[in-house]
């Protein structure tokens, strides 16, 4: 069979991290991308030396030109600027957008049939805009948030019970901006409702609420300690789960900001929902039923994502 080709659109923080963790896994060969020069082979040399230490056997290439991301099985893009303390991720648009367009066209004339994962923010805008400009099908493009999130959702919960992560199974909906919608109705522990659990535990609904709370606000508290920066491991980690889902045809559900026509009430609109990745790419949108609440909160955040298409489309008249 022959090796898997992963391309990383972007070798910063997160590119680097996404490259040691594919060669740790052996996902397959690893192309290193970015338009700064000297970065990419710099990182792949690095990361290639691992390989004896760690024994894993992938070759790690570092590129400035998109031809050599040809025949890629899966793209993961990162590329584009993070944000700094004090800003939101919707204060990247513009920049962001411009870079979306380089890498749409780098992926339409060289990697035509990859799955690809969108990392760069402000994500739910970036995925459709990506899309547009690669003009792949939509079940081949995706944005990485949801399982960040509710990895995020998880964590605070499993600190807060002091129980294992690893029996938390916490459930994200909506944009990746501060009105996503963590869904407690659907969060369990080991399958009992966190709500319940919490009574159990003589945890306060308010307690609750807070927890809900930091989750929202998780990215930004990352960028706020880190100063320079945002957050890369989770990130990484989250998009990696995505790519193991699509090139092993494991049909995982996950939560993905893919796109939903005709789902939740939505028209054609890329958003974070419960998504099933196989080799099809995002082979299925799971619609589950929600509260009133659920749904009003669902329908801001779907409404705030709307709002910045609409901005996309103001900033680049192809988009329109
Ligand atoms: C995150 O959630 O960590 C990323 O979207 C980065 C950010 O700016 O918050």
């Amino acid at each position: 069979m022959a090796r898997k080709k992963i391309a990383l659109i972007g070798s910063g923080m997160i590119g680097g991290t996404l490259a040691h963790l594919a060669a740790k896994k052996e996902m397959g060969d690893i192309v290193l991308f970015d338009i700064a020069e000297g970065m990419p082979q710099g990182k792949a040399l690095d990361l290639s030396q691992c390989g004896p230490v760690e024994g894993f056997d992938a070759k790690i290439t570092g590129t400035n030109d998109y031809a050599d991301i040809a025949g890629a099985d899966v793209v993961i893009v990162t590329a584009g600027v993070p944000r700094k303390p004090g800003m939101s991720r919707d204060d990247l648009l513009g920049i962001n957008l411009k870079v979306m367009k380089a890498v749409g066209e780098g992926i339409k004339n060289n990697a035509p049939d990859a799955f690809v994962i969108c990392i760069t923010n402000p994500l739910d805008a970036m995925v459709w805009a990506l899309r547009e400009f690669s003009g792949l099908p939509h079940n081949k493009v995706v944005g990485m948030a949801g399982v960040l999130d509710s990895a995020r959702f998880a964590t605070f919960l499993a600190w807060e019970f002091d129980v294992s992560v690893k029996d938390v199974n916490a459930f994200v909906l909506g944009g990746h901006g501060d009105t996503m919608v963590p869904v407690t109705s659907y969060t369990t522990i080991n399958g009992i409702p966190v709500n319940d659990f919490a009574k159990i535990k003589g945890v306060s609904e308010s307690r609750i609420d807070e927890i809900v709370d930091r989750t929202r606000k998780g990215g930004g508290e990352i960028v706020g300690l880190l100063g320079n920066g945002s957050a890369y491991y989770a990130p990484a980690t989250s998009a990696i789960a995505m790519a193991e889902a699509y090139l092993g045809d494991t049909k995982r559900i996950l939560p993905c900001a893919s796109y939903v026509d005709g789902k939740y009430g939505l028209d054609g609109l890329y958003v974070g929902v419960p998504t099933m990745i196989g080799a099809g790419g995002t082979e299925e949108v799971i619609e589950i039923e929600l509260s009133d609440e659920e749904k009003s909160n669902l329908k801001v955040s779907t409404d705030a994502v709307e709002e910045l298409l609409e901005a996309c489309k103001g900033l680049d008249s192809s988009l329109a």
